[in-house]
């Protein structure tokens, strides 16, 4: 396949996004799945870097990038060339069960891909089908060796194998993981119960009555409100600690985002996460960071817990999204004693690891972090002025890195705002009530961020016009 070259600017060719010819492959589909989440049909063989194309020929400047899942551009080169070799071929063609029959070279695979960017003091890893998974096993990790640390090296007895089998006590404990207000940390059972994010997400779903702590609501600018910020996250760690003292069931671990994503982009200090450390480890409670959305250089530092120069790592760090390939690192100790116990058939797949090696090779080639870095201080100093020449839309300019988010006023302004960027070449995302996240790949250039700037500032100027006509 010839390489497409990136366009300077976004082209649109319809009068709104999506098109006739999105809406009517929207249609089509419409009869086979619910498809009202959809946002315009995808033609990937024309999507081409920071650019995402669609059924009617538009060319979008795509700071969504799939749920924040893209790390290096479309139709990469590296990727492209991983993806055609024959090694590629053998492994699409032939899944392996990973747990029972690894090929030969899987050590090797693991340690030129997710080993080359494990995070400090964790030695192992764990590969899993997507993010919620990942923190369901990452879960059963904490259970099981909590359950060990308690029960020792003793043979599990009569009455815990039995009772499990009812689901009871004391084969099934009352053992619970916390989460923190606004979390999300996926959809399937297990995870479900220790999202906090959206009632409609757990409506009507059995849930585990895990507790759920309080997270810093910080204000911005952080350098105004410094003494009320640390205030804040004073009270949610004594609250924390609280919880952890009397909870009515003991709690095995503590799951936490680095920022919150989809929750609203919600950001705390390296002095509040280092305090969750520290409390965590007094109730001896494992701490799992959730770095699905946060992890793979979006903020800066390959993984965003790097950021807190924590005195200890935490006990598992899972991940998914721009990794291409899912699952948890973690020590030794969370393996349990039996095999078995955290399992299923295919234990990740090799053709997204040698995805996943290509996309660490890229990064690492190219310099990307250093360039998030560079790129998100750009996008911030940018996006400052306009917040205050814009208050009425736009406030509360946050980020780490390129991971990067403004508030709206109202989700009917943020819709408004989201519908008409796309009609001017520019795709974005919502997250939480009333944020605007920018989820850019990590290949995205201060060029990049002078063509959103121009859009972003021709649709407030449209939204001023409507809303507050001089
Ligand atoms: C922080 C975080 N954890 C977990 C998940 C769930 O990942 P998946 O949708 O791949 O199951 C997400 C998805 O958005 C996420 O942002």
């Amino acid at each position: 396949m010839a390489l497409l070259a990136e366009p300077k600017e976004p082209k649109i060719v319809t009068d709104t996004v999506p098109g006739p010819a999105s809406r009517s492959a929207l249609q089509q589909l419409a009869e086979l799945q619910d498809t009202r989440a959809t946002v315009l049909a995808g033609d990937y063989s024309k999507s081409v870097g920071n650019y995402l194309a669609d059924a009617d020929g538009n060319l979008l400047l795509d700071m969504y990038c799939q749920i924040a899942s893209i790390p290096v551009g479309y139709n990469n080169a590296r990727i492209l060339a991983a993806a055609g070799s024959p090694e590629m071929a053998t492994a699409l063609a032939n899944r392996p069960a990973l747990g029972v029959f690894p090929p030969k070279d899987w050590a090797q695979m693991l340690s030129e891909t997710l080993l080359k960017v494990r995070p400090a003091g964790l030695d192992m890893v764990f590969t899993t089908a997507h993010g919620s998974d990942a923190n369901e096993v990452a879960f059963k990790a904490a259970l099981m060796n909590y359950a060990r640390k308690r029960r020792g090296v003793r043979a599990f007895t009569e009455e815990e194998l039995a009772s499990v089998m009812d689901n009871e006590a004391p084969g099934a404990p009352d053992v619970a993981i916390l989460s923190f207000a606004l979390g999300f940390h996926g959809r399937t059972f297990g995870a479900l119960s220790a999202t906090r994010s959206k009632a409609i997400h757990k409506l009507d779903i059995p849930a585990f009555k895990w507790p759920r702590a309080p997270f810093p609501q910080l204000q911005y600018p952080l350098d105004k409100y410094e003494a009320e910020n640390a205030a804040e996250e004073a009270r949610c760690l004594d609250a924390l600690d609280q919880i952890l003292r009397t909870n009515k069931v003991p709690v095995a671990a503590a799951i936490i985002e680095p920022i919150q994503s989809e929750g609203g982009d919600r950001h705390a200090s390296p002095e509040f996460f280092r305090g969750v450390r520290r409390i965590t480890q007094e109730h001896d409670v494992a701490l799992i960071v959730d770095e699905v959305q946060t992890g793979c250089g979006a903020t800066g530092t390959f993984w965003a817990h790097e950021q807190w120069q924590l005195p200890t790592p935490p006990d598992m760090v899972t991940f998914s999204k721009k990794m291409q390939v899912a699952g948890f690192f973690h020590t030794r100790e969370m393996v349990p004693d039996q095999t078995y116990r955290n399992f299923n058939t295919w234990m990740g797949d090799v053709p997204r690891t040698l995805i996943a090696r290509a996309v660490v090779e890229e990064v690492a080639e190219r310099g990307l972090i250093e360039q998030v870095r560079e790129t998100g201080t750009y996008m911030l100093a940018h996006l400052r002025p306009l917040a205050i020449r814009y208050h009425r839309v736009l406030g509360n300019v946050r980020g780490q890195g390129t991971f990067v988010a403004f508030d709206c006023p109202t989700p009917e302004i943020r819709a408004e705002l989201l519908q008409l960027m796309r009609n001017e070449g520019v795709n974005m995302g919502g997250s939480g009530e009333l944020a605007v996240r920018f989820r850019p790949m990590l290949t995205l250039t201060k060029a990049h961020v002078n063509v959103f700037v121009s859009r972003l500032q021709s649709v407030l100027n449209k939204l001023y016009q409507k809303h507050w006509p001089q």
